[in-house]
């Protein structure tokens, strides 16, 4: 007997329902055992660096995400490929992988309430995944923060995109987004009005902070290639539950605090939080919190540290802070030599916390002050795949920030 016969459309609508439903059921997103993601990106970054050192791609630069992507001269054709490119705690986010390309026209947000088509906020709210594109470069400057739905990813590639001068990204209770080649700076507060987060939603919005990209109770979001700069808040903030996240390959500059991850000690939802961030360019006019963490387990790989003021890594609460591979610069006044800042707690206390550095390069006088388990030498021997060289930073991070690709060539 033939099957019975379904309409292709209903088919395919219901099979959609039933992965969207498996995705968002996959939370809680946090991991059981931190430990083993850090070795999993020990072991891309070591395969990239061997496909590197091999010559098995002329443009590998040993950078594993890059390395994943970079070298398609058909990039532009391939753009969803992005998705299974990422590393850490936000590895699984899939964006909009799994939907359509909409093509961003219109620069405009006249109306955050009944967004134009066209428009960016348009695309964001809507219930389908998709993968957001820009049709020519464009200075968005939205009237009130932008408000994602899930399954989005925003791609600046091909276009010279900044999100600047309003209210930023706010990443609230979703899943699965993907921010890629935005320059997003002088983000102010907004608020006081309503404004829509779906097709069927709108709601009023109290003041907000002025955030870069907030994410508030998000999961599974990575930040990647984006070049922030001089906001009102945080340049990233995760706070209230957020978890399952990656912020990599980004240039940062001209801010005084510029991550702040986990936003109070008595909110200890964020046990929860595990946040990975590698290959970022911490690099002029910035002050400190690179990042401040509250709480959870945050892995600090292969960054390239050239300038702060006061700190570049701190927190309470006793988060675990595991520092591998990066290069910190310290600055010149003497005073400010300190990577770490142990915050609102004695020394009784936080020398329990476990914050370690592992083949950090420490330069101009810079020092990391270690505790707990991070502090004891039985530590180096018990980790048996050793830290990512420092010597790779330089490399890696060449091209931190939104990267200049033009259509019909390597990126
Ligand atoms: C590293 O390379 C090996 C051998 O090609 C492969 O099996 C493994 O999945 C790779 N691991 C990562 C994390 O990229």
């Amino acid at each position: 007997m033939a099957p019975p016969t379904v309409p292709l459309s209903l088919l395919s609508l219901f099979l959609f329902s039933i992965s969207l439903s498996a995705a968002l059921s996959s939370a809680p997103a946090a991991v059981s055992d931190p430990e083993l993601v850090v070795q999993e990106v020990h072991r891309s970054i070591i395969n990239a660096t061997k496909r590197r050192n091999l010559g098995y791609l002329s443009c590998g630069t040993g950078n594993p995400i890059d390395d994943c992507w970079r070298c398609d001269s058909n990039w532009e054709k391939n753009r969803q490929r992005l998705a299974d490119c990422g590393i850490g705690f936000g590895k699984n986010a899939i964006g909009g992988r799994d939907g359509k390309i909409y093509v961003v026209t219109d620069a405009g947000d006249d109306d955050p309430v009944n967004p134009k088509p066209g428009t960016l906020r348009y695309a964001v709210i809507q219930d389908e995944p998709l993968w957001i594109i820009f049709a020519r470069d464009m200075v968005i400057r939205l009237k009130e923060e932008l408000i994602m739905n899930s399954f989005k990813t925003i791609d600046g590639r091909g276009a010279s995109v900044h999100i600047a001068g309003g209210p930023c990204i706010t990443i609230q209770y979703v899943t699965n987004i993907i921010i890629h080649g935005l320059n997003i700076h002088d983000c102010k507060p907004g608020g006081n009005t309503d404004v829509r987060d779906s097709p069927r939603h709108f709601g009023f919005r109290t003041i907000s902070d002025g955030d870069g990209v907030s994410i508030f109770g998000g999961s599974h979001v990575w930040v990647d290639h984006c070049s922030l700069s001089n906001c009102n808040d945080g340049l990233i903030d995760a706070i209230h539950g957020s978890t399952a996240i990656t912020i990599s390959n980004n240039y940062m500059t001209h801010h005084d605090k510029v991550m702040l991850l986990g936003h109070s000690d008595s909110y200890t939802q964020d046990k929860n939080m595990q946040v990975t961030i590698a290959f970022n360019h911490f690099g002029e006019g910035l002050v400190q919190r690179m990042p401040r963490c509250r709480h959870g387990y945050f892995h600090v790989v292969n960054n390239d540290y050239t300038h702060w003021e006061m700190y570049a890594i701190g927190g309470s609460a006793a988060p675990t802070i595991n520092s591998q591979g990066n290069r910190f610069v310290a600055p010149n006044d003497r005073f400010s030599k300190e990577v770490t800042k142990y915050e609102d707690a004695p020394e009784s206390e936080w020398k329990n916390w476990h914050w370690r550095s592992e083949g950090d390069l420490m330069l101009n006088g810079a020092f990391f002050t270690s505790s707990g388990a991070g502090a004891s030498s039985s530590y180096a021997r018990a980790s048996s795949l050793g830290a990512r060289p420092s010597s790779l930073v330089g490399t890696i991070t060449t091209n931190a920030g939104a990267l200049n690709c033009r259509k019909g060539s390597r990126c």
